[in-house]
């Protein structure tokens, strides 16, 4: 049985840049002429259809379902979208969704996911792993210390269940750490024309979060928000972005990823839609 990884649906993204002067190239190519809802609605049909055709135990949304938050319309196509679904899927939010401003989660934007989508932070056991599900805008935005502490002390109190070396996957919007040399590998030591430290925790805020960790074994780190598949790490963990369902801003297509656990070995294929 296996998981079904999707990221940045992002509705609304592509109207909102078709004209920006960065990406209206790539989103006009990525159109194929349609307009940019029609194409966005597109992609979460072939998820449908993806989802309809395998046996998923469960989904998971890496986050930035919607690319504005008080844009109703985006929402409902959303609901649609799940309305249809029969599995579970289980949401973290985007810098998308927890903000009118992307680069700053609010307490209107938390309250808008949290009505919405629920918790914005939990965990469950599957297949012998524990799955830990962050709200990773409150490290980025990490002044906000009271909810940065609150997310804190759910992670502190959830390692205390597990004896030591209690081997972990962590979903996240943002990847925490992204070391520069697999950037160069990609043949650019920038993602989108900014630094790596744009797209990544702050140095002292990622060294807190795999200090929290320091006894368990952090095996996965599965993320989204690069809108490009990009594999890092961190001593032993590695970290998995996963490029969009809706635009890509990258070389990758739009896709998918199945995690897949079998035979003690866990794979993590890319699909494109
Ligand atoms: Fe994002």
């Amino acid at each position: 049985m296996s998981i079904l990884l999707i990221t940045d649906t992002q509705l609304g993204m592509a109207l909102k840049n078709v004209n920006s002067e960065q990406w209206s190239p790539k989103i006009l190519k990525w159109l194929e002429n349609l307009e940019p809802s029609e194409k966005e609605l597109q992609n979460l049909n072939k998820i449908l259809k993806v989802i309809n055709e395998n046996n998923f135990e469960f989904i998971v949304h890496a986050g930035d379902i919607v690319n504005e938050i008080d844009k109703s319309n985006d929402l409902n196509n959303y609901k649609n979208f799940i309305n249809k679904i029969d599995i579970d899927i289980h949401h973290i939010p985007g810098n998308h969704d927890v903000g009118l401003d992307p680069n700053n989660l609010s307490k209107e934007g938390l309250d808008f996911y949290n009505k919405n989508f629920g918790k914005d932070f939990y965990n469950f056991s599957w297949n012998g792993f524990e799955l830990i599900f962050l709200n990773s805008s409150k490290f980025m935005n990490y002044s906000n210390q009271e909810v940065y502490f609150e997310q804190i002390e759910f992670i502190e109190n959830t390692l205390k269940n597990f004896s030591p070396g209690k081997r972990l996957i962590i979903f996240m919007h943002h990847p925490p750490f992204i070391d520069k040399k697999d950037i160069l590998k990609m043949g650019s030591d920038r993602i989108h024309e900014k630094d790596i430290s744009y797209w990544m925790f702050e140095e002292k805020i990622y060294t807190d979060f795999f200090n929290l960790f320091e006894n368990y074994s952090v095996d996965y780190i599965f993320t989204g928000h690069l809108h490009i598949n990009l594999e890092t790490h961190f001593n032993d963990t590695k970290i998995i972005a996963t490029s969009a369902v809706g635009v890509p801003l990258g070389d990758d297509p739009s896709g998918y990823r199945i995690i897949d656990f079998e035979n003690e070995n866990l794979s993590y294929n890319f699909f494109e839609i």
